[in-house]
């Protein structure tokens, strides 16, 4: 895992553009602060690090190359991807990241592929990608700050709070809403209301 990660950092450097490739700096960072704060543990660590590296390796594509890569992987585009392509960066990325960065770890290949809008069935590892994804310091919406300040409570309050400000965000924009994060939102509710 540890030449994976070295791979992937000159990768991501050598490919990304400045501004994303700080983002993805700044996401990994984040995650692995979140990830010790949450108490994970070495291997968890390792493969949060990889996740939030390559979390974005396909964002700055161009709707139709996102697109025809997403045929050309088997990987058939939502309703809503088709009306909203870059959406598909996530599960592309995750698609392209056996092919591309050698990478087969099932728990880094969730973490990409749900960074955007979550999911049903994301473990610890993803889950902190998810908010890292959302509320690193380079991240400097409206509310950002308080989100940032909630990471000291518990993982999955912090995921429902990031989940709100994004639903917020979306209905104020009169958006379209990804099925996955409400399956996302019960599922966390679920979790807590079972204490
Ligand atoms: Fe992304
Ligand atoms: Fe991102």
């Amino acid at each position: 895992m540890k030449a994976d990660i070295q791979r992937a950092t000159e990768l991501v450097g050598a490919q990304l553009p400045a501004e994303l490739y700080l983002h993805t700096v700044r996401t990994r960072d984040y995650a692995l602060e979140l990830a010790k704060r949450y108490g994970c543990d070495g291997r968890e660590l390792q493969r949060i690090e990889l996740a939030a590296l390559l979390h974005d390796n396909c964002k700055h594509w161009q709707a139709q190359r996102l697109l025809d890569e997403a045929a050309a992987l088997g990987c058939e585009p939502t309703e809503l991807e088709m009306r909203v392509p870059a959406l598909l960066h996530a599960r592309v990325g995750a698609h392209r990241l056996r092919r591309d960065f050698g990478v087969t770890d099932e728990t880094v290949y969730s973490a990409v592929y749900y960074h955007t809008v979550g999911g049903r069935g994301m473990g610890r590892e993803a889950r902190i990608v998810f908010c890292a994804d959302k509320i690193e310091p380079g991240r400097n919406y409206e509310g950002a700050d308080e989100l940032r300040a909630r990471a000291g409570g518990g993982l999955n309050e912090l995921c429902l709070a990031v989940i709100a400000a994004g639903l917020d965000y979306l209905t104020r924009e009169k958006a379209p809403i990804d099925t996955a994060t409400i399956d996302f939102y019960n599922e966390l509710i679920q979790e807590l209301s079972a204490g």
